[in-house]
């Protein structure tokens, strides 16, 4: 095993005006889980191949664990890439889909098929070994694609959004099946998505990408708790947090009728008249005429949760609103309702940098105790997080010989 060091790491592609990846610093913990997320086009995929040795690196260096292996060869970094077009040879069976690398390798035959065996077990494969892959269905083939980089015993694991492919509901049941085989593993990982639900869900820590540019790299909680800047507060959390510009009156903010209290040494940080503001949409409750009035578009109705979707005029704009009602709530199209934030994380931001002004940590217990049936995104993950934490160690011992790092795939 071993952490990941991307120092000051940047790609510029030949005849591009910007780096695809621009001095990333990151260093990724020996086992654990990391989750790269950004929009498309981010430089995702191009920071997981200048780790896998795919793609130069520009400027700055790339280090696993005291090795500085900018310049090694991809064979030679010891690590497993599982893509997004995992393809399988159709003419091969599971088994031998799994034990190709090795062979290629040159692992003796005894070997490979312990090996093969061992990673079909963690992956419930046992079964379709002797299989074709048009026999199987997206969940298996896709499982398939992992035991392939499982049975190199790797010290690292890049997966590159191994889960596209599958369907909304398989893609729900087996990010939980990867996340929790990475903690029994223990292999250090890099995993790269678009879908920050499904970062927030599987990351240890999370970075944020955006425009080759390192946003913010913290825990799922830290995250939606303290974005750094305005683009993590709008990115990470569904439905988005709110992000409102509110002028800067005495003792806080204006919020329609009411004032959001600030800390005049949080707003003394801005030289605007205005900040950003973000409030989550759970963090908004609906009151009688305190607040800011909202015209109500629809509400979304999700069987525990419903959620108000509206437009109020902020400071002479209209401003779409969202916030959290009740499942039982009884607001229809049309109803005028005024929206106040209900004591949860105010968000304060600078307009002209758009970085976060205040640190407050968060007021835990009273917001939750007022709304049962209201649980953050965040709380909700950290109880099965936190019972699959235990690093299992890998039991067997590695192989002398290093299987290949196979050759690119072909880029979407
Ligand atoms: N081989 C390439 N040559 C030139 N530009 C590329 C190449 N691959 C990717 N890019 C550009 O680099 C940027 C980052 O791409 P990529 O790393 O694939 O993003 P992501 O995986 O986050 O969607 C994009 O603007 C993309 O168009
Ligand atoms: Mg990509």
């Amino acid at each position: 095993m071993a952490s990941v060091t991307f120092d000051k790491a940047t790609r510029l592609y030949p005849g591009g005006t910007r780096p695809a990846v621009d001095q990333i610093e990151l260093t990724v913990k020996d086992g654990e889980f990391l989750v790269l997320v950004g929009p498309s086009g981010c430089g995702k995929t191009t920071t997981l191949r200048m780790l896998a040795g795919l793609e130069e690196v520009n400027e700055g260096r790339i280090l696993i664990g005291d090795r500085d292996v900018t310049a090694v060869p991809p064979k030679d970094r010891d690590i497993a890439m599982v893509f997004q077009n995992y393809a399988l040879y159709p003419h091969m069976t599971v088994a031998e889909n799994m034990g190709f690398a090795l062979k290629i390798a040159g692992i003796h035959k005894t070997e490979r098929a312990a090996r093969v065996l061992e990673a079909a077990k963690l992956l419930d494969l046992e079964p379709y070994l002797d299989r074709k892959p048009k026999a199987l269905s997206g969940g298996q083939r896709q499982r398939v694609a992992m035991g392939r980089a499982i049975v190199r015993k790797p010290e690292v694991f890049l997966m590159d959004e191994p889960l596209s492919n599958l369907d909304a509901k398989l893609r729900v049941a087996t990010r939980t099946q990867i996340a929790s085989l990475q903690r029994r593993l223990g292999v250090t990982t890099v995993y790269v998505t678009h879908d920050q639900v499904e970062a927030m869900t599987m990351g240890d820590r999370v970075a944020v990408l955006k425009d080759g540019l390192l946003q913010q790299v913290d825990t799922p909680r830290a995250l939606y708790e303290r974005p750094a800047n305005v683009f993590v507060a709008g990115f990470i959390g569904s439905p988005a947090m709110n992000l409102m510009k509110l002028k800067i009156v005495a003792g806080g903010v204006q919020f329609g009728n009411t004032t959001i209290k600030v800390d005049s040494a949080v707003l003394g940080k801005t030289k605007d008249k205005q900040v950003t503001v973000g409030l989550r949409p759970e963090d908004l409750i609906v009151t009688k005429n305190e607040g800011i009035a909202v015209h109500v578009n629809i509400v979304e109705e999700l069987g525990a949760d419903a959620f108000l979707y509206g437009t109020a005029e902020i400071e002479g704009e209209k401003v779409d609103v969202i916030a959290r009602v009740g499942s039982k709530s009884s607001l229809r199209l049309g109803d005028k309702v005024y929206l106040k934030p209900q004591g949860g994380i105010t968000h304060i931001f600078d307009i002209a940098s758009g970085l976060r002004l205040n640190n407050d940590a968060p007021k835990a217990a009273k917001a939750v105790a007022d709304k049962p049936a209201a649980k953050k995104p965040a709380a909700k993950k950290a109880a099965p997080k936190a019972a699959a934490k235990p690093v299992v160690k890998k039991a067997a011992p590695k192989a002398a010989a290093k299987p290949a790092v196979k050759k690119a795939a072909p880029k979407k």
